[in-house]
């Protein structure tokens, strides 16, 4: 995608996702924090502008600031990050005049750029690249603070979906060298490069998500009161969090029910289970006599194949043709087992689509890394504060779901749609 129409078509499409994800909420939840883990949703929509304006606007093309006519977006923005409790209150028309204003410039500059121009912005159109990356993560933040409101949210259903052959519970990755990162994705994040040689052991790995109604039984025989399958750091957060089921379940009458964007309704077993910490990931896989997959595991089983090599999705290397469950076309996870077209070269299914999935990795830098184009891009969150997440969420776009994509997060949250697949050593 690098052509002038394609550009346009693509940004065009984004805009018109996060408008429609705001449309059903009135201009006084669109400014209401609901919770310390989330900001409120206008503010998604002014960052996404904002990142917008640098990088298309400023960076690339030379802008000054406009802050002249949006003195009052402006204002809130630039005091955001000191003094969070003195932000003056966004006002959603202000914020979505803003955004208006940037996109109209932008694709005004687009019908102008020498897309050709050396410049290493426009390398591969990277730099559309980033700023159509970077909306599309944000509905999915938009999404998960929609998720955490316990508003009513009108949810998005869709049609029943095919299945995939029955199969094993768990498949077998035999072990090797591969080529961990992006290999040809000219909008690889600076994270996922550089793209190197490593080693895993052979493994079984499960062949689909951890379901609810396998997360229940772990729930229900007191895998919440038995410290021995917790780690020091999960044991102490469960104290601390008084956690004793996903997050949004609460108990029923003989069995589970959760709060999903407001509404209540059973937990549906045969689902993937969500919203689960990676300390309660860890102590399932530990209850189940297994561990999480390290995120080289689970890129070997997602795209890795001995005879073809690389690919960027677990069914291949196009995701045209392939209706996955991404994009938020509805507002869950498909059962376990979906997807015919969706299945890896071993056999697993829902590697990508339907839940975030732990890994045992800190969020490192590969060998050689460099960081491009800013710091804040991943750099300062290198370490062992967080975990590497893989595979892309049913909020998650296809456009952001590949392969190598590697997403980070706090140990301790579960807000996200997080759930995992357990793996052993063969
Ligand atoms: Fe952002």
């Amino acid at each position: 995608m690098d052509s002038r129409v394609e550009l346009r078509t693509a940004l065009e499409k984004a805009r018109t996702a996060t408008e429609s994800l705001l449309a059903p909420v009135p201009d006084l939840d669109l400014v209401a924090q609901v919770s310390p883990l989330a900001s409120p949703l206008v503010w998604d929509l002014a960052h996404i502008a904002q990142f917008e304006e640098l990088w298309l606007l400023r960076a690339l093309h030379g802008h000054e600031p406009i802050a002249d006519a949006h003195a009052e977006v402006y204002e809130a923005l630039r005091r955001e990050r000191s003094a969070r409790d003195e932000v003056p209150t966004l006002r959603p028309d202000a914020v979505r005049a803003y955004a208006g204003d940037v996109r109209e410039r932008a694709l005004h500059e687009l019908d102008h750029v020498d897309l050709d121009a050396p410049n290493p912005l426009l390398r591969k159109g990277f730099v559309y690249g980033l700023v159509l990356q970077h909306e599309l993560q944000h509905q999915e933040t938009i999404l998960q603070t929609l998720g955490l409101g316990g508003t009513s949210y009108p949810i998005r259903q869709a049609e029943p979906v095919d299945r995939a052959p029955d199969g094993p519970d768990e498949v077998r990755i035999d072990g090797g060298s591969f080529i961990l990162g992006a290999t040809d994705e000219p909008w690889a994040y600076d994270n996922e490069l550089v793209p190197h040689e490593v080693e895993v052991r052979s493994f079984f790995i499960d062949r689909a998500p951890v379901t609810n109604g396998a997360f229940a039984r772990f729930v229900d025989g007191g895998g919440y009161a038995t410290q021995k399958f917790w780690s020091t750091a999960g044991w102490e957060w469960l104290q601390a969090e008084s956690a004793s089921a996903p997050l949004h379940w609460q108990s029923a009458d003989g069995g589970w029910e959760r709060v999903r964007f407001g509404q209540v309704e059973p937990v549906p077993p045969d689902e993937p289970v969500q919203h689960v910490s990676y300390h309660e990931a860890e102590a399932f896989a530990r209850w189940a006599g297994k561990r999480l997959p390290t995120e080289a595991e689970w890129e070997r089983a997602a795209t890795w194949d001995e005879r073809r090599g690389k690919s960027r999705f677990p069914w291949g290397r196009e995701f045209m043709g392939y209706e996955a469950n991404l994009g938020h076309t509805r507002f869950s996870p498909t059962p376990a087992g979906s997807y015919a077209g969706g299945q890896s070269s071993a056999g697993c299914v829902q590697l990508t689509g339907d839940v975030w999935e732990w890994t045992s990795s800190y969020f490192q830098p590969y060998p050689g890394f460099l960081s491009y184009p800013y710091a804040e891009a991943s750099e300062i969150f290198f370490g062992e504060e967080y975990r590497v997440l893989r595979g892309g969420s049913w909020a998650t776009d296809p456009l952001v779901a590949r392969g190598s994509f590697r997403h980070w997060e706090h140990p301790a949250r579960r807000h996200g749609f997080t759930g995992f697949r357990c793996v052993r050593d063969a």
